[in-house]
């Protein structure tokens, strides 16, 4: 078999990228390379989940109050490590951690970059072999470089991200990032361990026709979004439906697949949750950033998601995302209530 092309790695992309920018200075590009070291260390220990003894619970009950996995605290460290011994981060925030830690050392301190993730998304999957994912997001930091960071580095509009992108550990390991020049997609070859790229600029199509949503809710949802799903399902063939329904329950796989074949995927507030499960600061605005970059759109129903400003690390937001069609079309049936908490 003869290769053609010369596949780029995502160290030599980020830096081939750095190369067109020459006032840079390489801090981003040494970020998501840490990133990417962290998610193959965790993709070593999602394959052999059911090897070791890391499946199941880890006995605790995170500040969401939902069951922490032993893989969700596994794969937390290894993401806050790596950042810490880098050179670009000041500090992080996670889903699996009440506050924020702002790293104490004299070269984080100095670092320009803070980052927000989702360690392990899905994780109530990874007892059952189905694929699950890491969400992360970067901003500039808004303290001074050479203290440590503050809260009001992480509690920034998601509009301010620099970056954002995603893993899926599936059946390949894929990370995806976007930053404003674009969103590249990444697998990992696991025979020279090193993510290669092989979705080069992706794009939203703005047509799609799956939709992605949590069937088990739809008497719980407002009137409008009750009446968007009915339409997806009696659209017949001369308006290209029905739609076909996908729902994996990891929203790193199923916003993937929108992302990559059209689509729209849906965690709307229900009458017990009004403002849904999803986060915005580890969840949503990443994936906002991401499809929105790529020509869709993201909201919580009334608003973009990306101006949403957050006032607390952990708050939860309704989300709408995907092409963009799909999403003018569910505006015509879930238009903006105002009475909607952001
Ligand atoms: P996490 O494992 O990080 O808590 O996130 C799980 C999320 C998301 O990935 C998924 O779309 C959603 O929970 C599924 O929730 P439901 O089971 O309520 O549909
Ligand atoms: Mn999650
Ligand atoms: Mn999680």
């Amino acid at each position: 078999m003869s290769i053609n092309r010369k596949i780029l790695t995502l160290d030599e992309f980020t830096i081939q990228q750095l190369r067109n920018f020459p006032h840079a200075t390489g801090e981003l590009s040494s970020l998501l390379r840490d990133l990417g070291l962290a998610a193959k260390r965790v993709n070593v220990e999602v394959n052999k989940a059911g090897l070791v003894d890391i499946l199941g619970d880890a006995g605790t009950v995170n500040i969401q109050g939902e069951d922490v996995k032993k893989l969700d605290v596994f794969a937390n460290n290894q993401f806050m490590k790596v950042l810490q011994h880098g050179v670009s981060c000041a500090g992080i925030a996670s889903e699996e951690m009440d506050d924020f830690v702002a790293f104490d050392d004299e070269i984080s301190k100095k670092a320009k970059y803070v980052v927000m993730f989702d360690p392990l998304d899905g994780s109530g999957n990874i007892d059952v072999n189905i694929s699950i994912g890491t969400i992360f997001s970067v901003y500039r930091r808004v303290s001074e470089r050479g203290t440590l960071c503050t809260k009001e580095d992480f509690l920034q509009s998601g509009i301010n991200q620099v970056a954002a992108g995603y893993m899926v550990y599936g059946s390949s390991t894929m990370m995806v990032y976007a930053t404003r020049r674009g969103v590249n997609g990444f697998t990992l070859d696991p025979s020279i361990g090193e993510f290669c790229l092989s979705h080069p600029d992706i794009q939203c199509l703005p047509d799609g026709n799956i939709y992605s949503v949590n069937h088990g809710n739809f008497f719980r949802y407002e009137k409008g979004v009750q009446e968007y799903i009915t339409e997806c399902q009696k659209k017949d063939k001369s308006n290209g439906g029905p739609y076909t329904q996908r729902y994996i329950g990891s929203m790193v796989a199923d916003v993937h697949r929108s992302l990559i074949k059209g689509g729209i995927f849906m965690y709307p507030g229900t009458t017990d949750k009004p403002n849904g499960k999803l986060r915005l600061c580890y969840e949503c605005n990443p994936f906002a950033f991401i499809v929105e970059v790529a020509g869709g759109k993201a909201t919580n129903g009334m608003i973009r998601i990306l101006d949403i400003q957050p006032n607390d690390l952990h708050q939860r937001v309704p989300l709408f995302i995907g092409s963009s069609n799909m999403m003018k079309e569910l505006e015509e049936f879930h238009k903006p209530q105002k009475e909607l908490a952001v």
